[in-house]
């Protein structure tokens, strides 16, 4: 694989007035050099409650966009064959709109599955047949918006036993279930790169390894697959250097798959220490993660898990993300950027 190959930041001069007067950013790279994309999840009712400073931001400084829950199983399917697709399709014009990528996440997980599905009882054959259809009418439906789906979400047990999660899926249908999820995604949409997407395979252990024995199965059964999701759910007091999420990266690399950062957020955690403080060191985490994925030039997009500290799953008092709740950038911010290589006419604070 050519690292070279890493599509660069859409490079283009972002108005950012609508928070900090006239702001502009430019892509800081040569044009070989290697910028991943910025990205963050949506929450669809923050996007339509009206306040233009949610809209705003994210159409000035994010180039992908994830939707955060509409396109899981229990929104998309509620009903045994009944889809529905309206409010991920509202996201999907925006992103549109606003020449942005969308990331489709997640058409196979362990949560967030719809009732019927989970209460059902059901034999291995049928299960599968569920599996394939849903699939195969997701992405369907996203073919020509779509282009990046998370096929299957979190597979790895997180207990340190390094199995396989022994989730609805599994328990049914067998191990079998990541290759047949990930042959249907691409016979639905050829052209779409598929991912696994994992947490807690952001540093060193277990689960890494599991996740690579995963991998070179897959590899070794000619099963479609072309990116590693690392979701980067870290802490201040959990997280990877550089050096560390860099190396790992490297081993599935060279495998021959890319790698993005899918799901990043650092919350603050309930220590006494100073806000200012704790923002500097919220920040120098971003940073680390954010030069792991420049260095890696198969590194391809880091996305966040929100953008404001308005809306998180973490709680906004925990504030994790890069703009504070009311908008105005962050340390993490501007370090994000900086460590990712964008460069900023933000005057640093
Ligand atoms: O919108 C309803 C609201 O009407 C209702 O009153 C409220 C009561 O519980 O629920 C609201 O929906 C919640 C939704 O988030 C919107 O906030 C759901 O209950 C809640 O289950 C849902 O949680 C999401 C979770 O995935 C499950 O879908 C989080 O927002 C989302 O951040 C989280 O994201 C996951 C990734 O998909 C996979 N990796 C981990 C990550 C964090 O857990």
């Amino acid at each position: 694989m050519c690292d070279d190959a890493a599509p660069l930041l859409p490079v283009r001069a972002i108005g950012l007035a609508a928070i900090a007067g006239a702001l502009v950013f430019t892509a800081g790279a040569a044009p070989k050099a290697h910028v991943p994309l910025l990205g963050a999840a949506v929450n669809l009712s923050f996007l339509e409650s009206g306040d233009a400073r949610y809209a705003d931001t994210l159409r000035s400084v994010y180039r992908s966009l994830t939707p955060e829950i509409e396109m899981k199983m229990d929104k998309v399917q509620p009903e045994r064959g009944r889809f529905d697709f309206a409010p991920a399709d509202r996201i999907v014009a925006f992103a549109r709109a606003n020449g942005m990528r969308v990331r489709g996440h997640t058409l196979i997980w362990g949560k967030q599955l719809p009732a019927w599905l989970e209460q059902g009882s059901w034999t291995a054959a049928e299960l599968k047949q569920i599996l394939v259809a849903h699939i195969q009418t997701e992405v369907a439906h996203f073919r020509g918006s779509v282009r990046q789906w998370d096929v299957v979400n979190e597979p790895i047990a997180d207990d340190g036993s390094g199995r396989l999660e022994p989730n609805l899926w599994y328990r049914v249908i067998g191990p079998g279930y990541i290759a047949l999820a990930l042959r249907a995604a691409h016979r639905a949409n050829p052209a779409a790169k598929l991912f696994i997407n994992e947490f807690n395979t952001d540093r060193n252990g277990v689960k890494v390894e599991a996740l690579l024995r995963l991998v070179k199965r897959l590899k070794a059964q000619r099963v479609p697959l072309n990116v590693i999701g690392f979701q980067a759910h870290v802490r201040l007091d959990w997280y990877p250097s550089t050096q560390e999420l860099t190396k790992i990266m490297r081993r599935f690399t060279r495998l021959g798959l890319r790698v993005e950062v899918t799901e990043l957020d650092v919350p603050l955690g309930s220590s006494s220490t100073p806000l200012d403080e704790l923002l500097a060191a919220q920040a120098r985490v971003y940073a680390q993660i954010g030069s792991a994925c420049r260095q890696v030039t198969a590194c391809d997009g880091i996305t966040t898990w929100g953008f404001t500290d308005a809306s998180t799953w973490l709680g906004t008092d925990q504030r994790p993300l890069p703009f504070a709740a009311d908008y105005t950038p962050k340390p993490a911010f501007f370090a994000l950027l900086k460590a990712a290589g964008v460069r900023s006419t933000v005057p640093q604070p």
